[in-house]
């Protein structure tokens, strides 16, 4: 049996929720953030501290990041676009700065209203800042995967940015398939590319699962040995700012199928199910994770009576 160790990152309340019209209450974003961390996650994602024009669903930042209790072991993370964002997270003692921005010039341009060239600038400074402080960073790159509007997105220019960042100390990146475009063979090739070029780097991959490759694609990347994933709760999630954007892997069905795989997620399955069953009642509609609605794969039914049938 295979006992590798994973290492599960909830993005709901940040990935999740940023993409959804319903303005999710403050109490009951902490309220869920708190449950979740009871789960065992390796790391939360708990919020992004981004422009409240642009991403008005986590206007409430500040408040959630320092009301949450926080539990000994879970990283504390919050997506930062700029240098106005890292002094928001830093004045709210983050554990860890997420900057973002992307690998492909059109959604930068539509995400973060910068070139990359100007994206790299605001990360550069907000990095040397931030290296005089004890909270870590990670990097996250936008349409690594494929972009919406300018398609494939070459190997060598994912591995141009994490080298950009790796050159200014960065010890942890993201690859994230923003909307779902990245498929087993071709994530297999970039995970390859990227442990063999950097391999003391902390690799995470982050799947959309908008054309329900996300599964797939998460075998694939264990199978070239990256060892830590995003995932949302329930499956939710999405870029407002990329056409086409739904939802991340699904952190139920993902642990779920990790688990009869024999991997340790350190995820505790039933407490992640009870904080889905919360969602659709926090968002308004149901969610599209499949565990939650058809059960565990063992979990049985009694068999249909067959007496008094017509
Ligand atoms: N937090 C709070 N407010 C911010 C901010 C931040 N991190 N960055 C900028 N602002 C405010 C400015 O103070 C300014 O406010 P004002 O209009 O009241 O003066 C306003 O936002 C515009 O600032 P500007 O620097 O011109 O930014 P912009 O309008 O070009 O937007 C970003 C750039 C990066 C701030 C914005 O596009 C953004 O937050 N994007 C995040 C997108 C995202 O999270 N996408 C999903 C995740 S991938
Ligand atoms: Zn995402």
């Amino acid at each position: 049996m295979n006992r590798k160790r994973l290492y599960i990152q909830e993005v709901a309340t940040r990935d999740g929720f940023q993409n959804e019209s319903r303005f999710v209450d403050t109490e009951a974003k902490i309220a869920l953030i708190d449950c979740l961390s009871e789960c065992g996650y390796a790391k939360i994602e708990v919020t992004s501290f981004t422009s409240p024009k642009a991403i008005p669903a986590l206007r409430d930042a500040e408040a959630v990041m320092h009301r949450i209790k926080r539990r000994e072991g879970i990283i504390y993370t919050a997506l930062v676009p700029n240098v106005r964002g890292a002094e928001r997270a830093i004045s709210c003692h983050v554990d860890e700065i997420n900057l973002v921005m992307s690998v492909s010039e059109s959604h930068n341009r539509s995400n973060l209203r910068m070139t990359r060239e100007q994206s790299f600038a605001q990360l550069r400074s907000v990095i040397e800042a931030v290296q005089k402080t004890p909270v870590s960073i990670n990097v996250s790159l936008s349409t690594a995967m494929g972009c919406p509007m300018e398609g494939d997105v070459p190997v060598e220019q994912v591995l141009e940015w994490v080298q950009r960042f790796v050159d200014i100390g960065i010890h942890g990146v993201t690859l994230c398939d923003t909307t779902g475009m990245a498929f087993p063979s071709q994530v297999a090739t970039l995970s390859e590319a990227v442990r063999s070029r950097f391999p003391a780097l902390e690799v995470t991959l982050h799947f959309h699962n908008t054309r329900g490759m996300a599964l797939a694609n998460t075998l694939s990347a264990l199978g070239a040995g990256i060892d830590r994933f995003d995932a949302s709760l329930g499956g939710l999630g999405g870029c407002p700012y990329a056409p086409g954007a739904t939802g991340n892997v699904c952190t139920e069905d993902l642990v779920h199928m990790l688990e009869l795989e024999g991997f340790r997620t350190g995820v505790d399955l039933d407490g992640v199910l009870a904080a889905s069953a919360l969602l659709p009642g926090l968002v308004g509609h149901e969610v599209p994770g499949q565990l939650l609605k058809a059960g565990r794969r063992l979990d049985l039914h009694p068999m249909p009576s067959t007496e008094g049938g017509a």
